[in-house]
C-alpha cells in the first residue's frame, strides 16, 4: 500500500494532509510514514524466507534515531560503515550479533570499537585490512569474524557515481585473487573466515546485474569448498532500485513517460537471486537502504517566488541542495508536485533552491502544476539519502523530521536552530 497519496486534491501521509504539517512545523520539512517503513521492512523479510536469512538496514540511507529504533524493533540487523553509524545502530536497540561493518577506509580506533561490540562480522575490502584487523583483533585477546568483500567486476548499470562493483572502483578484493585472499585470510589465527560479500552499486533498476553476481558468487562458494575453506554466510548487498518517477498519481498532474519507470519489486529482485544463492546452503543476509525508506518520505518545500526569463521560468523554493543535495550530486530524479491540487494546468520550469551554486536546482526543464509564490510542494520519494546528507552550507538550518502514523504525528528531529550554528 502506499502511505502518501492524493485523496481527492490533497496529498497525504498516512491520515494527516501535507500540508497541515507545512503549515504548523514549517517548511523546508522532511515527513516520514511509519507504517510504510515497517510494511516495507516485514515484505523484504517474509520475501526473504528462511529464518536463518536476514534483512541488516544500511543505516547510510537515513540514520534518524525513531527510524532506527522502529527496524530495530522489528528485529531487523544493522549494515553500518563507521563507528559512528555502529554506536547509532546499538543506541537505537540493534543487536551487535546481527551488525556488518562494511566501508573501503575502517580505522584502527574504529575495528576496536566494533570488536568490543562483539558485532556479527566485518566486511573487509583489502589485504591491508585484513592485517589491520588481524592486528587489532591479536591486539584486544580476540578473533574477528571476517567476510571478504568480493568485487566481480560486474556493471550495475546504474550512475557511476553509485557503482560500486567495477574494477575501476575503490571497493573490495578484485575478483581474480578471491582464492588467494580466502587462502591468506585462513592462515591469520586471529581472523575466523565466516562469508562472503558483495555490493555491486546502487538504484540497480535490472535484474540481470544481481543474477550475474550470485551465479560468480555461488561459483566462488563452491571453488573455496574444494580447497577446504567452508562458508556459511553469503552477505549480497544492497542496492535495490525504486520508482523515482510517477510515485503519486492525480489526473491534474502529468506522468512522465520514461521507458525505465518500471522497476522491479524487492520480492521480483529476491526472486531472481535468493534460489541461485541457497544452492550454497550459507544463510544469505541482504543490506538494503534505499529500497526500505526511500518510497516513506517526502520533502516539504513553499514556492519563495517564480521568476520568469526570456525564455526559462524559475520555481525558487524553500528547500536547497544543502536540505537534498541528490539532484545536484547524480543529477537525481525525484517527482514534484503540489501538496493541494488548485489546477489542471501545467507548465515547463526548473524547480531551484535559494543556495549560491548553480547546481542546487530539484528539476531542471519539468512539466509541473501551474505554481505560485506561497504554495508548497513535496519532493517525493526522499526517504533515503536525503536528510542524512543534508548539510549548513550557505549557513542554513537543517529541517525538521516528523513521522506520521495514521492521525498521529511526531516530531523526531527539530528543525535547527539559529543559536546552533558555528
Ligand atoms: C556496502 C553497502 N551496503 C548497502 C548499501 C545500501 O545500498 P542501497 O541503499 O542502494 O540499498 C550501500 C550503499 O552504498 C553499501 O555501500
Amino acid at each position: 500500500m502506499k502511505y502518501i497519496a492524493y485523496k481527492e486534491n490533497t496529498l497525504l501521509c498516512e491520515d494527516v494532509p501535507l500540508s497541515e504539517l507545512a503549515e504548523e512545523y514549517g517548511t523546508p520539512l522532511y515527513v516520514y510514514s511509519k507504517n510504510q517503513i515497517i510494511e516495507q521492512y516485514r515484505y523484504f523479510n517474509n520475501a526473504l524466507g528462511d529464518p536463518r536469512h536476514r534483512v541488516c538496514y544500511a543505516l547510510k540511507a537515513n540514520a534518524n534515531h525513531h527510524i532506527l529504533k522502529l527496524l530495530a524493533n522489528e528485529g531487523a540487523g544493522a549494515d553500518v560503515v563507521s563507528a559512528g553509524e555502529l554506536f547509532l545502530a546499538l543506541k537505537a536497540g540493534f543487536s551487535p550479533a546481527v551488525t556488518v561493518f562494511a566501508g573501503v577506509g575502517k580505522r584502527e580506533d574504529e575495528i576496536e570499537y566494533a570488536l568490543k561490540q562483539n558485532i556479527f562480522s566485518f566486511n573487509v575490502e583489502s589485504v591491508s585490512e585484513l592485517h589491520t584487523i588481524s592486528r587489532v583483533a591479536l591486539r584486544c585477546g580476540t578473533k574477528a569474524r571476517i567476510s571478504l568483500r568480493i568485487n566481480p567486476d560486474i556493471d550495475a548499470q546504474s550512475h557511476p557515481y553509485i557503482t560500486t562493483g567495477l574494477l575501476s572502483t575503490k571497493f573490495g578484493i578484485e575478483a581474480s585473487k578471491a582464492l588467494e585472499v580466502y587462502a591468506y585470510a585462513a592462515t591469520l589465527s586471529s581472523l575466523e573466515l565466516v562469508g562472503v560479500h558483495t555490493h555491486i552499486g546502487s538504484q540497480i533498476t535490472r535484474v540481470e546485474p544481481f543474477i550475474a553476481t550470485a551465479n560468480y558468487i555461488t561459483g566462488l562458494v563452491g571453488k573455496l569448498r574444494e580447497t577446504g575453506i567452508h562458508l556459511s554466510h553469503i552477505d549480497f548487498g544492497g542496492g535495490f532500485g525504486v520508482q523515482y518517477v510517477n510515485a503519486v498519481e492525480h489526473e491534474a498532474i502529468k506522468q512522465e513517460e520514461n521507458p525505465n519507470s518500471t522497476v522491479p519489486t524487492p520480492a521480483e529482485f529476491l526472486g531472481a537471486v535468493l534460489p541461485i544463492l541457497q544452492t550454497t546452503g550459507c544463510a544469505v543476509w541482504i543490506e538494503p537502504g534505499r529500497s526500505l525508506i526511500a518510497d516513506a518520505g517526502v520533502l516539504i518545500t513553499r514556492v519563495i517566488s517564480v521568476k520568469e526569463n526570456t525564455n526559462k521560468k524559475f520555481v525558487i523554493v524553500d528547500a536547497g541542495m544543502n536540505d537534498l543535495i541528490r539532484p545536484s550530486l547524480y543529477q537525481a530524479y525525484h517527482q514534484i508536485v503540489p501538496l493541494s491540487i488548485s489546477t489542471y494546468e501545467s507548465e515547463k520550469v526548473d524547480v531551484v533552491g535559494p543556495i549560491c551554486e548553480n547546481t542546487d536546482f530539484f528539476a531542471r526543464e519539468r512539466m509541473l502544476s501551474k505554481t505560485n509564490a506561497g504554495d508548497c510542494l513535496a519532493i517525493m520519494t526522499t526517504g533515503a539519502y536525503g536528510f542524512v546528507l543534508s548539510s549548513n552550507y550557505n549557513g542554513r538550518l537543517r529541517p525538521a523530521e516528523i513521522l506520521v502514523n495514521g492521525d498521529r504525528v511526531r516530531i523526531i528531529r527539530p528543525r535547527q536552530l539559529m543559536g546552533e550554528l558555528e
